[in-house]
């Protein structure tokens, strides 16, 4: 890369970048989503286990890996003096170069549905009467789908070109501060509605008879976790190779942990009572409405914001506003993977690879964009594109995690990573737990969700989740 490489300005920066990028949508719909299918308090407990034991090694390593190498994933593996790892390399930089592209489209609905919610506050629509033709009629227009992700794209790759400190630094110090105002003021005005506590209830009293066997569990609560603090895709690579020596790799760790639980556990007090309120009033069952999917963002919370009549216009804006910043913050720290990966491996300007970059994500990205109209008879495997993709990469997704831990545990040996976490006199009093860890345990579970996803791919029973 032209000139030497940029870093954050401090561990604080650190911190919120990595937690920026960990917040998105997983900790808006899908922790919800999963808490309330699978009993309520066993799975908020489970997440919570498997996140300080397995998600803080997982995230110590790869954060210690990029700080170590100084690359990105791409270059990292062959930088640490292994070339003939550089295969995982191209793997770990894979993934973010083909989940970029349909998370942006899905960045562009949230920016139609921020859109739709500014027009009602101003009066001047009332497309939002109907979220479930809102939804229908948009995805298969012909241009909208595309033009909306166009706009996402083109704000997150804004913030890129202007670097690491001050684009990345300087738009999460704004962006991440304000969402966490919104879910807290949400989580807290949707706690006083009448008839919440039911709600409350369903999502924290643990309720061993609905959340299936401990597997099912165990494994829905890994498979969010991966998602939700973006590992195995080269992201907390490429973010520690910014950091700065003298920060503590296991501290910042467990912070960014912290602020990922925290908001997901906040969402599902935004999400589950209403749900629990409105299936009562409209008549659906609980379970319906919560196991809307996707639907879930985009038709069912609507409707309940629009029988919540004119206050509704605004808890829905807000709510979009704040979905809209957790996914642009998590859609920079992808591109900021790929971009930071063209930059290490042809030497190239940031601005030059934003360009290419943002060219790929356009292009691959139509694919998804125009899946549900114009291009909707391209269907891979029977699936929409956007779902083909996404089932692709929740395959690949574990490969790669198992792969490094693979490396780290075997090749590279724990006590390099170990000795990259104790730079600049940090006490390091986790080594033995962190050994087993990274050797047997990570590879066992990682190992069984590759399974799980392996058999939802190819709809085998039993193991799915
Ligand atoms: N961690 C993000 C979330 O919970 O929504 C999702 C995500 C971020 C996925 C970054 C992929 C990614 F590269």
């Amino acid at each position: 890369m032209t000139g030497s490489r940029s870093s954050w300005s401090g561990q604080a920066a650190f911190v919120l970048a990595a937690a920026a990028s960990a917040v998105g949508l997983g900790n808006l719909w899908r922790f919800p989503y999963l808490a309330a299918k699978y009993g309520g308090g066993v799975f908020i407990a489970v997440y919570l286990l498997l996140s300080l034991t397995l998600g803080v090694t997982l995230l110590v390593t790869e954060i210690a890996l990029g700080r170590y190498a100084r690359q990105s994933q791409l270059t990292a593996f062959r930088a640490l003096g292994h070339p003939c790892w550089g295969f995982l390399g191209v793997m770990a930089t894979v993934v973010p170069l083909f989940i970029l592209p349909y998370y942006n489209v899905i960045g562009g609905w949230v920016v139609r549905y921020f859109v739709a919610y500014a027009k009602l506050l101003l009066g001047c629509s009332a497309e939002l009467g109907d979220p479930q033709v809102l939804f229908s009629s948009f995805i298969a227009a012909p241009w909208d789908p595309f033009v909306c992700m166009a706009v996402f794209t083109v704000a997150s790759l804004a913030v890129i070109a202007v670097g690491v400190k001050n684009g990345i630094e300087k738009a999460n110090l704004i962006m991440m501060p304000v969402l966490l105002l919104m879910a807290f003021g949400l989580a807290v005005y949707v706690a006083l509605l009448p008839g919440a506590g039911e709600g409350i209830r369903y999502y924290l009293v643990p309720d061993f008879s609905s959340c299936g066997n401990v597997g099912k569990v165990v494994l829905g609560a890994m498979g969010q976790m991966f998602y939700s603090l973006s590992l195995a895709m080269g992201i907390m690579i490429t973010y520690g190779s910014y950091m700065r020596r003298c920060d503590s790799v296991p501290k910042a760790s467990v912070r960014i942990v912290a602020a990922d639980t925290l908001v997901a556990v906040l969402s599902g007090f935004m999400v589950i009572p209403v749900l629990v309120m409105f299936a009562s009033v409209g008549g659906d069952g609980t379970r319906q409405a919560i196991d809307a999917g996707p639907g879930l963002m985009f038709v069912t919370l609507p409707k309940v914001f629009t029988s919540l009549g004119a206050v509704g216009a605004w808890v829905g804006f807000v709510f979009f506003v704040l979905v809209l910043f957790a996914a642009l913050t998590s859609a920079i720290s992808m591109s900021e993977a790929c971009v930071a990966a063209v930059c290490d491996f042809f030497n190239v300007r940031r601005t030059t690879s934003v360009m290419v970059i943002g060219a790929w994500t356009l292009v691959v990205g139509s694919l998804s964009a125009f899946g549900y109209g114009r291009w909707s008879g391209f269907k891979p495997f029977g699936l929409p594109a956007l779902e083909f993709f996404d089932s692709a990469m929740n395959v690949l997704t574990p490969i790669v995690a198992a792969l490094i831990c693979v490396f780290v545990g075997w090749v590279l040996r724990p006590r390099r990573i170990l000795a990259e976490c104790q730079r600049g006199g940090e006490r390091v009093c986790f080594k033995t737990f962190y050994v087993i860890m990274v050797k047997f345990v990570a590879p066992l579970l990682v190992g069984a969700i590759l399974v799980s996803e392996i058999c939802r791919a190819f709809g085998i029973g039993g193991w799915s989740i």
